[in-house]
């Protein structure tokens, strides 16, 4: 067939470049990577060499190719760079991303129970491995997502649901200060007014005081508020505090509150020694959010929400149009959530845990945490640096005393050598490492520090 109209690509042209696909996912997890792990990038110059009329003729697929490549490989953050510590690392995997390239060249979705029999089967079955591993109970339901932005968002919309039936401008949801930003949107988008939206200060270990929260609670209800959602933090994105999880699921279960977890990047630690201890009461969770694309090593997009009371996501998303009907009774993930056409997540999860095991997983996530805890250390022995807040699910943060946080993960990155950020705690400027990509070396961890303490005299002087 060569007929343009069918939209297909010649076989020889779809073997040469998958194969050279396949070449570049292999070299993506060499060791050691020999570029920066933040190129020196301008959107506005690449913009300049891709911008065109739309094309009228098929392009050459191996000049297309090598564009695309230049787009990729030196015009993007390489969070998956064993020295890529900025905000929240994508440390993926070559298991993951080969179920996701399989995924997406069967161009498999996951709808129906009819019409995605192994897609729904792989996507119950990842989330029963979940389940099992976080402690949550066995009639657990859950989907999967884009991240953890969508996760919260669907769960908030589910808690109100069950809790409230229908939306009441009285409902109001607690956070803490440390909360990521994605709670407060997704409570803005589901119509939570912002004097609904209760953002708590948090206590001087940057976690969620039960104390606080207890007379938000009651000083709300004395106002004619009906407080509905709680958010406790399993690793808040700053520092990876951990809010007192029993503490806060005691004052949901007193109140009537529906407890949302936010264990999007921190939750896979519980499955370490280290820090299961720290974690637990998470499994109290009446809706628990988990990003593999974060700390389970899977490629972008793929999160989890579990939700603990069975049926209440249908309850929430299932809608029963004429044209669907034919898809017969079952399981239909398409009514657990926002997305009616969805791509198989599930599978690049399950490559993962399958081509891995979970011992395998478990000591990953434990070399991340450990890998903070050498940083500290390494800090906490230099003459310069004051550790600001201790190493804590995988995340340092610190100060140079003679360069301020901002100007020196500035530096750091025009270095080149490694991706520090930088946040504020509690008005404190701070430089940042997140350590869970499990190829990073404590040599890495090492150099990182020496050459910012380097780059800190350099431009202080002494
Ligand atoms: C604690 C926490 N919650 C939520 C999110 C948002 O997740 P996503 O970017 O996958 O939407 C992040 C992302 O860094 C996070 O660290």
């Amino acid at each position: 067939v060569n007929d343009p109209a069918a939209v297909i690509l010649d076989a020889e042209a779809t073997r040469r470049l998958g194969y050279r696909i396949v070449d570049a996912l292999v070299d993506e997890y060499q060791l050691p990577r020999s570029e920066r792990p933040v190129p020196q990038a301008s959107m506005h110059r690449f913009l300049e060499r891709v911008s065109e009329p739309p094309p009228a003729a098929p392009a050459d697929p191996d000049a297309t190719l090598e564009l695309a490549f230049e787009a990729l490989r030196e015009n993007m953050n390489h969070t998956d760079h064993p020295r890529f510590f900025s905000r929240v690392p994508g440390p993926s995997s070559a298991a993951g991303a080969l179920g996701d390239m399989l995924a997406t060249a069967l161009n498999a979705g996951a709808m129906s129970e009819s019409g995605h029999a192994g897609p729904t089967a792989l996507e119950l079955v990842v989330l029963g491995w979940l389940t099992e591993l976080l402690g949550m109970p066995a009639e657990t339901e859950g989907v999967l997502l884009s991240g953890g932005s969508m996760s919260s968002l669907t769960a908030f919309a589910t808690a109100r649901r069950v809790m409230l039936g229908e939306h009441d401008p009285a409902a109001t949801a607690y956070l803490s200060d440390q909360s990521h930003s994605a709670i407060e949107r997704g409570l803005r988008i589901l119509g939570f007014a912002p004097d609904r939206i209760r953002i708590l200060p948090s206590d001087e270990h940057l976690r969620l005081s039960p104390d606080v929260l207890a007379d938000a609670i009651a000083a709300d209800r004395a106002a004619g508020l009906r407080p509905f959602v709680v958010v406790a933090n399993a690793g808040t994105t700053n520092s990876g505090a951990v809010d007192p999880m029993h503490a806060i699921a005691d004052i949901a279960a007193a109140e009537g509150l529906w407890l949302h977890v936010d264990g999007a990047y921190g939750a896979p630690a519980a499955l370490t020694d280290r820090a299961r201890r720290l974690l637990d009461g998470m499994q109290r969770a009446d809706s628990l959010t988990l990003d593999p694309h974060k700390w389970l090593f899977a490629p972008y997009e793929i999160g989890v929400l579990l939700v603990r009371r069975p049926g209440a996501l249908e309850q929430t998303f299932s809608v029963d149009p004429e044209y669907l009907r034919d898809s017969g009774a079952g399981l239909h993930f398409r009514n657990r959530g926002p997305q009616l056409s969805r791509a198989t997540r599930a599978l690049k999860l399950w490559m993962i845990f399958k081509l891995h095991g979970v011992d395998a997983l478990r000591a990953a996530v434990d070399r991340g945490i450990a890998l903070a805890e050498i940083a500290e250390q390494e800090l906490r022995a230099g003459a310069d640096w004051t550790v600001v807040s201790p190493a804590q699910l995988a995340v340092v943060c610190f100060e140079h005393r003679r360069l301020p946080a901002e100007q020196l993960t500035a530096r750091a990155l025009a270095d080149g050598y490694a991706a520090p950020s930088s946040t504020v705690l509690h008005g404190r400027s701070v430089v940042r490492l997140c350590t869970i990509n499990p190829r990073t070396t404590e040599q890495e961890i090492r150099e990182t520090i020496r050459r910012m303490d380097a780059l800190a005299h350099a431009v202080a002087g002494g």
